[in-house]
């Protein structure tokens, strides 16, 4: 996976925190969001909301810590792969969870946010989306 440009890294450490504090309204759109295009999956979820939430904080502490580093990235991923394995999910659920963390980021931190911080949040978004769409297994054929 591609190194985020040094400028992007800095923009995400420094509005980090403003990121971290909307957690929750974060979590609630992007699920909001998700649901709207994909009603099937609200079904698959079995925990209550505040575990989403906490999975959803802990998905951006060890993103942010890993930026930059390749290997430590990798980690996440396979991470998350793993624990979405059983669901079977398919690359259009992928991106479409990419373009529900879009949305929830505009509208929750729009602003709070400069531009150039949100077009970095939004670059490490997507490569991490498409990390994850890269380790999806096809459909047997
Ligand atoms: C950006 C992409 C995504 C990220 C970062 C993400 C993140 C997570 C995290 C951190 C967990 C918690 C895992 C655990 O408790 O061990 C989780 C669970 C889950 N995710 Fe995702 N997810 C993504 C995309 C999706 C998509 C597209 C779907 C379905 C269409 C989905 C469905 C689920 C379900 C059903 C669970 C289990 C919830 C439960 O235990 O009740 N995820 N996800």
């Amino acid at each position: 996976m591609a190194i985020l440009r040094q400028i992007e890294v800095q923009l995400i450490k420094v509005s980090f925190n403003r990121v971290f504090a909307q957690k929750a309204a974060l979590a609630e759109k992007f699920y909001h969001h998700l649901f709207l295009e994909l009603p099937d999956a609200e079904a698959m979820f079995t925990r209550d909301f505040s575990h989403q939430t906490e999975m959803f904080a802990r998905v951006l502490t060890t993103g942010m810590q890993s930026l930059g580093r390749d290997r430590d990235m990798m980690v996440l991923v396979d991470d998350l792969l793993q624990r979405h394995k059983h669901l079977g999910l398919t690359l259009d659920q992928m991106y479409t969870a990419q373009r529900a963390l879009h949305l929830a980021f505009c509208e929750v931190m729009q602003a709070e946010l400069t531009a150039a911080e949100v077009s970095a949040w939004d670059n490490a978004i997507g490569r991490l989306c498409r990390a994850l769409a890269a380790g999806i297994e096809p459909p047997a054929a």
